[in-house]
Order: structure tokens, then sequence, then C-alpha cells
């Protein structure tokens, strides 16, 4: 039998409706590079400046406590740049702020209320600036707070160090560290400008001047084959502290990573291909069960030998062509071990292993991972074969074994 109400239902029900508004936004990825930017006279920072009309462009300023250590008069040149450019229409809103250098910068949530006091008690608006001095994890852990502020504050990231240079000053991610991940807080936030000031990197220390260099020899892997070639020749240079070696260097390395954030069609990492994270799995996680004892670059430099080696097991790259990026990494003093690697979980699981979960979270659920495909080329795998690693870690040991023998480092990172 019919229903004689059926009819009537289906005439009253409003049918589903699906509406799409399509909106995009143009970003620019503005970077200067410049000598001496708070000398009183480079206008680097009045250039990119600018107030909404007849007020001052104010900042807040946030250096890295490193940085000022190594260099004590920064606090004072600041104010004095801030004095000697008012009549461009900069002003200083507060006395810069020093924070803690490193990953500790990273560590906890307390930035967020530091630089959101200070933004409320100087009454910044969103026409303001955020000044941020000083390596990775500072422009990370400031570059944070100031993107939730009003919902975001124009940023100005000056990256002291050379993976700030070439990396991570460059890109529109900051993060904080919690729950034992990397960067489990974060957003996407592109700076209003970038500058890079080559006078800041006189000041860095061994393993800072050197940590930089792996995220290179990473890009160039996967990006660049006569790049890395580039690399392999001036590992000494690079080792021994030449200067014009390490600004060619942070120049191409910045244009790689530039370029594909803004031309490889997911500046906000949307889909799960992460090229730029290549050999990162493993290095993320390193950082975190070694105590953050491991610099995030040298984290790196374990993990792009490791997954070069994966890459020879899977057939993507040649013995010799890994032997070449291994020299190169060794060459310029990374240690090419941790004995982190051995740690085990309760389930008797190698603890690094742990850090492909993590890598698959945080992609939302599928494992993608960035292999080279010959140098210079990118195919990305979504299957990870643990004997294959097994065998890409114990040739990395022998690696490592015959190398400090035949060639034993000058310096070493601790
Ligand atoms: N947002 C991104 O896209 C991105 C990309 C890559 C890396 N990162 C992050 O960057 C961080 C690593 O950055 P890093 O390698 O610059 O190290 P870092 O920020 O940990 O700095 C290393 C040390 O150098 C000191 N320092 C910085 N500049 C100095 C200078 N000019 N003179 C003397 N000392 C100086 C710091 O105080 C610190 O003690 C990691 O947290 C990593 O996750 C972020
Ligand atoms: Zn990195």
């Amino acid at each position: 039998m019919t229903d004689p109400l059926a009819h009537h239902d289906a005439a009253l029900r409003t049918p589903d409706t699906v509406a799409r508004y399509g909106f995009s936004v143009p970003f620019e990825l503005v970077v200067h590079s410049t000598r001496d930017a708070f000398a009183p006279d480079n206008d680097c920072l009045t250039r990119v400046m600018t107030a909404p009309s007849g007020k001052p462009a104010r900042a807040l300023v946030y250096l890295d406590e490193g940085v000022v250590r190594s260099i004590p008069d920064l606090p004072r040149r600041i104010h004095a740049w801030f004095a000697a450019n008012e009549a461009r229409g900069v002003q200083l809103a507060a006395v810069p702020d020093i924070v803690s250098g490193g990953e500790v910068a990273k560590g906890d949530l307390a930035i967020l209320d530091r630089v959101g006091r200070a933004a409320f008690d100087h009454k910044i608006c969103r026409h303001s600036y955020v000044v941020i001095v000083g390596g990775g994890a500072v422009l990370d852990a400031v570059g944070c707070a100031a993107s939730l502020v009003h919902r975001g504050l124009r940023q100005i990231r000056l990256p002291t160090t050379v993976l700030g240079q070439c990396d991570a000053g460059l890109g529109v991610k900051n993060g904080l560290n919690r729950f034992g991940a990397k960067n489990f807080f974060g957003t996407f936030t592109p700076p209003a400008a970038i500058i890079n000031d080559a006078r800041f990197l006189e000041s860095l220390d061994e393993r800072s001047w050197r940590a930089g260099i792996s995220e290179a020899v990473k890009v160039a892997i996967i990006k660049d084959a006569p790049f890395l070639d580039e690399l392999i020749q001036s590992a000494p240079a690079l080792a021994a502290r030449d200067m014009p070696a390490m600004e060619r260097l942070i120049a191409r390395c910045a244009t790689l990573h530039l370029e594909h954030i803004t031309q490889g069609g997911d500046p906000f990492e949307h889909g799960s291909s992460r090229p730029l994270d290549f050999g990162h799995w493993s290095a993320h996680r390193l950082e975190v069960i070694t105590n953050h004892k491991l610099m995030h670059g040298e984290a790196v430099a374990i993990g792009v030998a490791i997954d070069s080696l994966y890459a020879v097991e899977i057939g993507r790259l040649t013995r010799d062509e890994v032997d070449g990026i291994l020299g190169c990494l060794h060459t310029c003093g990374f240690r090419l071990w941790h004995e982190a690697l051995d740690l085990k979980d309760v389930s008797g699981r190698r603890s690094v292993l742990t850090g492909l979960e993590q890598f698959r979270e945080h992609l939302g659920g599928e494992l993608t991972l960035a292999m080279p495909d010959g140098l210079g080329r990118r195919r990305d795998i979504t299957s990870f074969d643990e004997a294959a690693f097994e065998r890409a870690l114990a040739a990395l040991r022998r690696w490592r074994r015959r190398a400090s023998t035949e060639h034993p480092q000058s310096s070493r990172q601790s």
C-alpha cells in the first residue's frame, strides 16, 4: 500500500544545497640580502616597513640571546638605528626583548603570552611589525606567537644562522614543540619580509656555521645535481669557514627553497608531499630523543645520510653517488652517526622509527616520503621497507667506521 503522506513530505522537504565561493589571496616573499642591516644608513628595514598614512610604522623587536651574547652592542645599535630613521616613519615600540636561543625557545608555550603581553601593553595593531632577529628556533617561536596576536601581526625576519638564511627564515611556517613532537603547534604565516644579513654569520660558533649545510645538501639531492657537485667541491672551503663559499651556498639553497614554496603549487602543504623534508622523518625524531643535544641541521645530516642509503636499497641512487653525498657531509664536519639510532622502545623496535608514524600523522594519515630518483630528481614513496632501512643503517655504520679511520675530521660536533 502506498503512503498517502509520502508525496506531501517530499514536497515539503528542503533540498540539500551546496554553495561554493572561491577566493585566492596573492602572497609575495620579499627577500633582501644585505650587510649590517642596523648600520644607521642601511635602508632595508625602512623599505619594508610601511604604515597607515600619517602614522609611524611601529615595531616590537625580539633578539636571540645567543646573538646578543656574541654581539653585545646589538640592542644599542638597534635603538640607534630606529632613532636615526624616525624621520623615515619607523618607531621602536618597546625596548628590544631578548629571548633564549636554540630549541629551548620552542620548548613551551610561554612565548605566546610574552609576545601577546607586549603587544597588548604597547598597543600593537595589525599594521605594526614584529622584527625577529635570531636562529631558526627563535624565528619559529616568536613567529608563531606573532601570528596569533590579532590573528597575525606583520613579521620581518632577520635570520642569523646559516640554516635560518638558507631555509628556516625563508618559508611560510613557524612552530612550537609539544608532547615530544617537533612543531606540533604552528601556523602558516608568510612574513612581510626577510632580511638576510651576512654580518651575522661571522659570530656563529662552529656547530651553527655547519648545521645549515645539511639543508643545502638535502635540497640539492632532490632538486639540483650541479649544485650538489658544487657542494662536494666546496666542502673543504665550507669546513674552513670560507665566507664567499658559504654565501654562494646560502644564495642557491635559498633560491631552491623559495622557488619550491612559491612555484611548487602547495605552499601551505595541503597535500601529502613535502619534498623539502627529505631526510627529516628520522631527523625530527633524533632531535627529540637526544633531548635536542643534536641540533636540527646535525640531525638532518644523519637523516639525509640514512635516506640516501635507503635510496640505494630501493634502486634510486648508486653507491658512488651516495659516497659523494656522505663524503661531502663528513668533510664539512658532520658526525653521521648517533648512538640514539640504536635506542629501542619497550616493544624492542628502534625508537627512531616512531618518527615515521609522527610524520604520517602530521601529513594527514598517508605516509609520503620524498626520495631521490637519480641525483637532482625526486619521486615520493608511500611505503617503507624496514628491512631495507636496517640494511641502510648497517651500511651507514660501516661507512662511518671506515671514514673516521681513513679521513679523520679536523673538527667534530659534540
Ligand atoms: N620554519 C621552517 O620552515 C623551518 C625550516 C627549517 C628549520 N626550522 C627550525 O629551525 C631550528 C634550527 O635553527 P638553527 O639551525 O638556526 O639553530 P638555532 O635557532 O637552534 O640556533 C642555534 C644556536 O645559535 C645561536 N645563534 C643564532 N644566531 C647566532 C649568531 N649570529 N651568532 C652567534 N650565535 C647565534 C642561538 O642562540 C642558538 O644557541 C629548528 O627548530 C628547526 O625545526 C624551521
Ligand atoms: Zn630542516
